[in-house]
């Protein structure tokens, strides 16, 4: 090929590959550390095609999954300093923006998936999606993914028997106390490092939603999972505060709607992988799921949920109250 006709072709290879967003046209970069298989993948995915439709020529949305334009730590950052648009980092992730959000971290608060709704719909829980306006982080929506499991290479029935483990935890001041109670070691780690963590056996125990272990594979890797009923991963769907205001009205209220078509959305893909992922880790033949009774779990609770009193004063009591009626 001529020198010429390699220039024209590369030159052709650029125009296709990228894509100038219009002058007037406003760019969400959506990032996020998980498969595209996954509730908060799939709704990711929902929403740019949603936005597309309804705002087409208006907004584009670029979806960035698996952690490949930031890890959770970095992308609060990156909103603030315009690097991002839009992330759902789970809620156990905003510590350093606010102390209210570790509610969410507190085992065994909420009695299913719909008190926890309750509460999030409930006037406290909305106002908790304001709750890092002052550090310019703005809440639009809760997503869901489901209850977390704990796993390792031996069975993980009673509290004791997990004692001396070191846990990957998400990097919450909570679930190091929780876990601490027990005699568990933690290590807080990117989401993007569990798997090779707990291959090499750097952590020899981690907890999490089935779709993320299911996406991530971490049943190749832990021969018993135990569902102790303890707590749920959920994001909140985050922009910032000087980018949402510098939208024109009337595309902010479309993405609003949008935004409530797909976390409806996104809490049906929740439930049904939740189930279908439990499934087939189960019956891959490599791993052996444990489900608790009652009284085993009322163990747990035991041993767990002291861990409340100690961030009583943080979350407030007020708040932690609301929570709890919404069990009713
Ligand atoms: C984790 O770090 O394990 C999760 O928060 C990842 C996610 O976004 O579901």
């Amino acid at each position: 090929m001529s020198l010429l006709r390699s220039a024209v072709a590369a030159i052709g290879l650029l125009l296709v590959a990228v894509q100038p967003v219009a002058a007037d046209e406003i760019l969400i970069r959506f990032a996020h550390v998980v498969g595209e298989r996954t509730p908060k993948g799939e709704g990711a995915t929902l929403f740019k095609t949603l936005v597309e439709q309804r705002l087409a020529g208006r907004v584009r949305v670029e979806v960035y999954p698996r952690s490949i334009k930031f890890n959770d730590n970095q992308v609060l950052l990156a909103l603030l300093l315009g690097d991002a648009e839009m992330a759902a980092p789970s809620l156990a992730k905003f510590r350093t923006y606010t102390k209210k959000l570790q509610i969410f971290d507190l085992p065994f608060l909420f009695k299913d998936m719909e008190a926890l709704h309750r509460f999030q719909a409930s006037p406290p829980g909305r106002a908790l999606l304001d709750s890092m306006e002052e550090r310019g982080i703005k809440g639009l929506a809760y997503w869901d993914n489901g209850p977390r499991v704990i796993s390792a290479n031996q069975p993980l029935r009673r509290p004791e028997d997990a004692r001396g483990l070191t846990f990957r935890i998400e990097p919450s001041s909570v679930f190091h106390a929780q876990w601490s109670r027990i005699g568990v070691n933690t290590f807080p780690m990117a989401f993007k490092q569990v798997y090779d963590a707990v291959r090499e056996g750097l952590v020899k125990g981690q907890e999490n939603a089935w779709s993320n272990i299911y996406s991530r594979k971490l049943h190749t890797v832990h021969r018993y999972f135990t569902e102790v009923g303890h707590t749920y991963l959920g994001y909140m769907v985050v922009t910032s505060s000087n980018f949402w205001n510098s939208l024109p009205p009337d595309i902010r209220t479309e993405l609003e709607n949008i935004l409530a078509e797909v976390t409806a959305e996104v809490r049906r893909l929740a439930q049904e992988k939740a189930i279908a992922n439990r499934r087939e880790i189960a019956e891959s033949g490599q791993v052996t799921v444990m489900t608790l009774n009652e009284a085993e779990r009322d163990v747990w609770r035991q041993a767990l949920m002291p861990v409340w009193k100690e961030f009583e004063a943080e979350i407030g009591k007020d708040l932690i109250d609301a929570a709890v009626a919404s069990n009713q």
